[in-house]
């Protein structure tokens, strides 16, 4: 008689943690109002969607030496940014999400996706639960899109999506966006942790049982984590992040996790007219409008995933008439840029503390690494001093709080890249001299050492460039 009767639990929408009483802060993760009433089913009806075959017939363990593979069947798309980050290829019945910021472009990515995928020969299945058919057709038709084999759907029902794609049977299902779309069985609205988290293991066990590989694409919250509950990221094979600003051009896919290859692999794109456009040489891309040695322009060296990237750091710095000078930081974080001034300030006498400071990533690239930190300081230090940088400089290392420069990870391709950019002079940590100076005799570099000083402190930089 109990098991009938309809229970109302509280779920969160950013840990998914359940509890019986509504809390005004989630008690697993302490965000606050995040928890949402949710009335459980007795028996969801999602259940005839692959699950009861599941139950009817549980899998059994097997010997690993008797589990037979057929090679690496992945299908290579031929768009070198996207087949890279997911290891060479989209491998059947793999469930991909898909997150990013509205607007940022990835119904376009993905619609490119199905166009690589259909010019194959592929069939896909395409369903959107944000825009009708005949928007969909615009973009296609934008992006130059009109493959045969490519079906489009437009609704919310997860239930009728599977039907169809059981009788289409396409090679890549794309569900745009996993929170329009609801399924059988849970009373919660669209878009609820509930309705996310059944619709997407109704989704991973299509994928598995029919081997179509599921693109699922997710909205982000303001704090940029995918809305919904986390578990999301975890029932899926394949996360990545669409991001960029949007007021440029440039945009990154980030892997934030591949079962079936590396985290470290991004992609770099344009958008452009026509779509998004695979950024082969992205330091030529972001250096393109660079001009040379004014006060307050350095260039860094960047990891971009496994590629150096170089980007040039714009600072600028003014007499304040506020009391509180103002900060401000693009494509840099606010915080560092605080430390960094802190640092100047005490241990090398440049004080900022009555001056606006701006600092600017040139091109819409975001700067997370402390290897930028020596070059952003140089900016800093040539604006407020008005002195130019030295033409063809590079600066590279990690500013400790007590001045000292520390060592940087992977230098060797960062200045491979900054040697093709055509840089001719080195600012480097002291700590990587070792490391440099092998790099640079084992690639026929020997000639640049000279051009190179190795620094241990702020100050030693400092007097560098003055
Ligand atoms: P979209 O893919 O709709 O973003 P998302 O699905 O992430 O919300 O892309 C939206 C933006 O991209 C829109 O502002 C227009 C721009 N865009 C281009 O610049 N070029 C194009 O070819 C397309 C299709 C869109
Ligand atoms: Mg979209």
């Amino acid at each position: 008689m109990c098991a009938n009767k309809v229970k109302t639990k509280y779920v969160c929408s950013n840990c998914g943690a359940e509890t019986l009483k509504w809390m005004g802060r989630c008690p697993q993760c302490g965000e606050w109002n995040t928890l949402e009433e949710q009335v459980e089913a007795p028996a969801p009806k999602s259940l005839s969607l692959g699950l009861k075959d599941d139950i009817l017939t549980p899998a059994k363990p097997q010997k690993l030496s008797s589990i037979r593979y057929n090679g690496d069947k992945r299908i290579l798309l031929h768009m070198k940014e996207v087949d890279r980050p997911l290891g060479g290829g989209i491998v059947p019945g793999s469930v991909i999400l898909w997150g990013g910021e509205p607007g940022i472009g990835k119904s376009t990515l993905i619609l490119q996706i199905c166009h690589a995928m259909a010019s194959q020969g592929n069939s896909v299945l395409y369903c959107s639960g944000e825009e009708s058919e005949i928007q969909v057709k615009l973009r296609a038709e934008r992006l130059h899109v009109n493959d045969e084999n490519c079906f489009i759907y437009a609704g919310s029902s997860i239930d009728s999506i599977i039907k169809e794609a059981e009788t289409i049977k396409p090679a890549m299902l794309v569900i745009d966006s996993i929170q329009t779309m609801y399924i059988s069985g849970v009373d919660s609205p669209m878009g609820s942790p509930a309705q996310i988290r059944d619709c997407t293991s109704a989704l991973v066990r299509f994928a598995k049982k029919m081997n179509i590989s599921v693109m699922i694409i997710g909205h982000v919250t303001k704090e940029g984590n995918l809305a919904g509950p986390r578990i999301l990221e975890h029932m899926v094979d394949v996360v990545f992040y669409l991001e960029g600003d949007r007021s440029y051009q440039f945009r990154v896919l980030r892997t934030v996790k591949n079962r079936f290859g590396s985290t470290a692999e991004s992609g770099l794109f344009v958008m452009e007219g026509s779509g998004l456009k695979g950024i082969e040489d992205p330091s030529k891309y972001l250096l393109r409008n660079r001009s040379e040695a004014a006060p307050g322009s350095m260039v860094v060296a960047c990891m971009e995933g496994l590629r150096p990237v170089l980007v040039e750091i714009q600072a600028l710095t003014v007499h304040s008439v506020l009391a509180i000078p103002r900060r401000i930081a693009a494509g840099y974080d606010y915080n560092r840029m605080i430390i960094l001034l802190a640092v100047l300030e005490k241990r090398v006498r440049i004080p900022f503390s009555s001056d606006d400071v701006y600092l600017n990533v040139a091109g819409g690239f975001r700067v997370k690494e402390t290897a930028a930190d020596l070059g952003i300081a140089l900016a800093l230090v040539s604006v407020k001093k008005d002195i130019p940088i030295p033409g063809g400089l590079m600066a590279l290392g990690e500013i400790g709080l007590t001045g000292e420069i520390m060592p940087v990870s992977k230098i060797g391709p960062r200045l491979k890249e900054a040697v093709k950019m055509k840089f001719t002079r080195f600012l480097l940590p002291e700590g990587n001299r070792d490391e440099v100076t092998d790099f640079c005799k084992s690639n026929g570099l020997s000639g640049l050492l000279d051009s190179m000083v190795f620094v241990k402190h702020l100050k030693d930089a400092i007097e560098y460039i003055r």
